[in-house]
């Protein structure tokens, strides 16, 4: 049975994403910040026989990294979604720029993933699938900026920096990372207008990464498996 294991999995995409999986036959690790507060994972979990274990996991503690990876020591984790983040509300422009909520999303939206993504490196390498998918946006790409969003994008843009160094560092133990984009997507973080169900896209993500290959690492895919510029 194949595994993944999903970060921030009590609401949103993360959610979405554990419920496909586990449908799918997979065993799903599933981590969120309080297992005690996470209602539909609970359901999830109850009525998944087994293969939904959920996990404590405040991505940007050290120590429950390291809980955690102690609680996986030894088993295979083929595929590693580092999904958890947090959108900035304040000092979205230039003049507006608010250093506190700022570094706290570069905590969660940059630092958190690369952490996450040593500790459990173990397991991805006793793992077949040796797949690593970055929960980036492309608010994050250079390309693509057009203005606002000027912390969100900023920690963004670190991860898909992160992404290419684990790639290059990371392609002789045969682990292929990449930055994923979902969409702008109904959910807390994308709002209730917002054009793409998170059913559409766990469903695009989960086909992306299903699909990669080691020429694919390092690249930068939306959930409709179109390749984003940086
Ligand atoms: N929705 C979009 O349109 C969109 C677009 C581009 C990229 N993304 C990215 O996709 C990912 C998922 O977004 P979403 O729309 O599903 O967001 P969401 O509904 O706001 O859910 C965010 C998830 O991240 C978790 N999280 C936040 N900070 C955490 C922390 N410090 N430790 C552990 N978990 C933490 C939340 O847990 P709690 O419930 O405990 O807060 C929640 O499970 C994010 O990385 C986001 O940046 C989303």
């Amino acid at each position: 049975m194949p595994s993944v294991l999903v970060t921030g999995a009590n609401r949103g995409i993360g959610l979405e994403l554990v419920r496909q999986y586990a449908a799918d036959g997979w065993q799903v690790h599933a981590a969120c910040r309080d297992p005690n507060a996470a209602p539909e994972l609970s359901t999830l979990a109850k009525s998944a026989g087994g293969s939904v274990s959920i996990h404590a996991l405040e991505v940007t503690d050290e120590d429950a990294i390291d809980r955690l990876a102690a609680a996986l020591r030894n088993q295979a984790i083929d595929v590693l979604i580092n999904n958890a983040g947090v959108a900035v509300r304040d000092g979205m422009s230039f003049g507006s720029t608010n250093p506190e909520s700022w570094t706290r999303a570069f905590a969660v939206n940059a630092i958190a993933p690369t952490k996450v993504s040593e500790a459990l490196l173990p397991n991805l390498l006793a793992g077949k699938g040796r797949t690593i998918g970055m929960m980036s946006s492309r608010l994050g790409s250079h390309a693509y900026n057009t203005g606002s969003y000027l912390a969100y994008r900023a920690t963004k843009a670190a991860l898909n920096s992160v992404v290419r160094t684990m790639a290059a560092e990371l392609k002789e133990k045969g682990i292929v990372t990449v930055a994923l984009h979902p969409g702008h997507v109904r959910t807390d973080m994308g709002g209730a207008t917002a054009p793409v169900a998170p059913v559409a896209s766990a469903a695009g993500l989960r086909k992306v990464l299903a699909g990669m290959s080691a020429e694919k690492s390092g690249g930068f895919f939306d959930f409709e498996g179109n390749e984003l510029a940086w």
